[in-house]
């Protein structure tokens, strides 16, 4: 994993400004937020620096508004949920940098909680701009991320500042790269992986990846239709990517060699329209009509899979193995994920999952908590699984 220096070694922060950089980028509905676990997830950081003394300075980017203000984008629309999740209330201050920056922070005592605007707002954060990254590290004493999530990106908030001071993982970022460590750095064999979602193409580099690294891969979702497809089977009107044949197929070969075995559905639940509970047939994946299409793993091949995790010590999950948000086609997502629960809770299995989807897949199969982690990131979740240097959290090693 590297060594990085976590909050144990920050030594005194009574009256120290500490930058936190955390990842507020979270779902807003009707002005409110409407998924505050990314909020959650840097509260253990914000309180512990908090209670010890400190002036604690968020930093974080909101949407994407490309160098330039937008009132859309201000962090100040996330400020009551801040407040809300810490039980108390929190400053805004309405620029990262600069002069905005140090008179709104001049004003703060030791244990106040603030808010700075938008990284994003000035174009040296993209570009990791080092006088950016100077004018940062001007308004601070010491820097702590806590945002795993944001880490595969080189920015000026990410990556830069934490060249210019005394620089900590958070709390989430320490639990986040522990875990990540325990599925693939460092694992106990056997070890499975589980990759769903819509389209091969999206995940060419993670599968790559990770037939190098675990023993069984189970591929689901649309995009096992196209290795279906590589393997003679016709998949009706299911959506596949017949144009990448010659990718599943090199997929095929690098697992052979590596001696990884890729699980495909052998049994799969189909359908002619793709609609909330409409007809539905399960048969053999050779059965599947010119008309019908693959929405889910069937039974059968759930319970082959349940086997292969049963045998294996750890488990990286990331999408979903059918059309998870319509029903029945959740069935395999949610079966196969009990399982996993049931396994980690006996203690046999290390279980770690991420991605946007895959969250939502087990929050809907009620088990996210007994998975050992559920990863928040999206983008940087699977550049970790493409096996990417993530410079936000190379920066902290350094
Ligand atoms: C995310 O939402 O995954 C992170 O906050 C990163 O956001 P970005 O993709 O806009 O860099």
């Amino acid at each position: 994993m590297g060594s990085f220096k976590t909050l144990d070694d920050i030594g005194d922060v009574t009256g120290k400004k500490v930058l936190v950089r955390v990842d507020l980028n979270v779902p807003m509905s009707d002005g409110a937020v409407a998924d505050d676990t990314r909020i959650r997830a840097a509260m253990p950081t914000i309180r512990e620096l908090s209670d010890k003394g400190a002036i604690v300075l968020l930093l974080a980017h909101f949407g994407r508004p490309k160098g330039a203000k937008n009132p859309t984008q201000s962090l100040s629309l996330v400020i009551d949920g801040v407040a809300d999740v810490l039980g108390h209330s929190v400053m805004f201050i309405p620029d990262c940098i600069g002069d905005g920056a140090k008179a709104g922070v001049a004003v703060l005592a030791g244990g106040d909680v603030a808010v700075l605007e938008n990284t994003r707002f000035h174009p040296g954060e993209e570009k990791n701009d080092p006088a950016f990254a100077d004018a940062l590290a001007e308004v601070g004493d010491l820097y702590v991320n806590d945002a795993f999530s944001a880490a595969h990106r080189a920015h000026g908030s990410t990556e830069g500042i934490a060249h210019r001071l005394p620089a900590f993982a958070g709390r989430a970022m320490e639990a986040e790269l522990k875990a990540l460590d325990a599925a693939l750095g460092n694992p106990a064999h056997p070890v499975a992986a589980v990759v769903g979602g819509a389209k091969v193409s999206t995940k060419i580099d993670v599968l790559q990846n990770l037939v190098g690294q675990v023993d069984h891969l189970i591929i689901g979702g649309g995009m096992a239709n196209t290795f279906l497809a590589a393997r003679g089977v016709d998949v009706g009107k299911s959506l596949c990517e017949h144009d990448l044949v010659e990718t599943a197929n090199a997929i095929f070969d690098a697992a052979d060699k590596a001696g990884c075995t890729i699980h495909l559905p052998y049994d799969v639940v189909v359908a002619k329209e793709f609609a909330p509970n409409p007809p539905t047939r399960t048969v053999n994946v050779h059965e599947v009509a010119a008309d019908e299409m693959i929405l889910d793993v069937g039974p059968a091949a759930v319970e082959a899979l349940a086997d292969v995790l049963k045998n294996c010590r750890t488990l990286v999950w990331n999408g979903p193995l059918g059309a998870f948000e319509t029903p029945p086609f959740d069935a395999a997502t949610v079966a196969l994920a009990k399982t996993a629960a049931a396994l980690t809770r006996e203690g046999s299995l290390i279980s770690v999952a991420g991605g946007g989807d895959t969250v939502a897949a087990l929050h809907h199969a009620g088990v996210a908590d007994d998975f050992t982690f559920v990863s928040t990131a999206g983008g940087a979740f699977l550049e970790w699984m493409e096996g990417k240097p993530l410079p936000g959290v190379d920066a902290l090693k350094a």
